[in-house]
């Protein structure tokens, strides 16, 4: 099992990635705030002792410099833990100060992450508290919103599904609406979208699907499996290549339907800092004397979901 210690060190992890991108927030530069995010990340990942392997990262090692799938990090004394990493989630929402840009992290025992590659994912997720079986990939979105709102108990245009706004999606939009539900629209940020179910009171989200990043997919899984909640997803190929990466990385069948189990098996620990402000997270604060950022901490061992507010002086 992990740790519990490490509910700290993650949190300084996303914390440290979340400043650093923060001073870029509203300046139209994804790929500096995106390496600034990187760089603190693999500074604060390199003080944990661990005998950390990063199997969702920024990419393979030849063109990513930092945090490539299969880096080492920390110290190499301590446990084998396998970590997924997103530095800055939502570029262009940071860059453009949008709402629900963060700095994510999973930690899990070796073994337990679905090495899913740089390709894409499609994805249905559901928050706790229905019956298992609620949602399935494979059915239609009628299908899908009529289960979940009788499991919920209303009718079905009570229900908000959460979607990517991108032109793939527009049947699964109209699916969507054609059912009376209706559909919140974001511009980037799946994780956030997925995380966002388990909390519909406050979100107004009940369900999110479409087609995002795989490795998001893997980080929402993470996150899932903490908080509680349903998630089911699919690899998508849009190259023969990317089939054999999966392959090459380990994913026995690339086209099965992985169940949120599946995504992130073992012992998981996640943590998310917000970057810009959003519905779950404040975004960092830069004060004259004080940065306060704003820090959840999820493991799945006890399903503990921790706040953190934190304030450090400024250097
Ligand atoms: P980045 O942080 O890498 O920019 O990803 C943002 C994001 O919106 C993810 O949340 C999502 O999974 C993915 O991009 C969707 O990909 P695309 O923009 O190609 O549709």
């Amino acid at each position: 099992m992990l740790n519990r210690m490490l509910t700290i060190e993650i949190a300084r992890v996303t914390e440290a990635a979340a400043i650093a991108a923060a001073t870029m927030r509203g300046r139209g530069d994804e790929k500096q705030a995106d390496q600034l995010a990187v760089d603190a990340m693999r500074t604060a990942l390199n003080d944990i002792d661990m005998d950390g392997k990063v199997v969702i990262g920024e990419g393979e090692r030849d063109e990513a410099p930092m945090l490539y799938i299969g880096e080492k990090v920390g110290t190499g004394k301590g446990p084998r833990i396998d970590i997924a990493l997103d530095p800055l989630e939502g570029t262009t929402l940071c860059a453009k100060a949008m709402p629900d840009s963060l700095a994510v992290i999973a930690m899990a025992v070796g073994g337990s992450l679905l090495h899913a590659p740089d390709s894409y994912m499609s994805k249905i997720a559901i928050g706790p508290g229905y019956p298992a079986g609620t949602i399935d990939l494979d059915a239609t979105p009628a299908e899908n919103l009529n289960a979940l709102a009788r499991a919920k108990g209303v009718n079905t245009e009570h229900l908000t599904a959460c979607v990517l706004d991108r032109p793939r999606h527009a049947e699964l939009i109209a699916g969507i609406r054609a059912t009376g539900a209706g559909v919140r629209l974001i511009s980037d940020g799946d994780i956030a979208g997925v995380i966002h179910t388990t909390d519909p009171d406050n979100t107004g989200i009940d369900i999110y699907m479409g087609v995002g990043g795989a490795p998001e997919g893997v980080l929402a899984a993470a996150a899932l499996r903490c908080i509680g909640g349903q998630m089911q997803s699919r690899l998508v190929f849009h190259k023969a290549t990317d089939r054999d990466r999966a392959l090459k990385m380990g994913v026995e069948d690339p086209d099965a339907k992985f169940d949120m189990n599946e995504m992130a098996s073992g012992d998981v620990m996640f943590a998310a800092s917000g970057v810009t402000d959003g519905s779950m997270l404040a975004g960092v604060k830069f004060g004259k004397a004080h940065i306060t950022t704003d820090t959840v901490v999820m493991r799945s061992a006890t399903g503990t979901v921790r706040w953190i507010k934190n304030r450090r002086k400024v250097a």
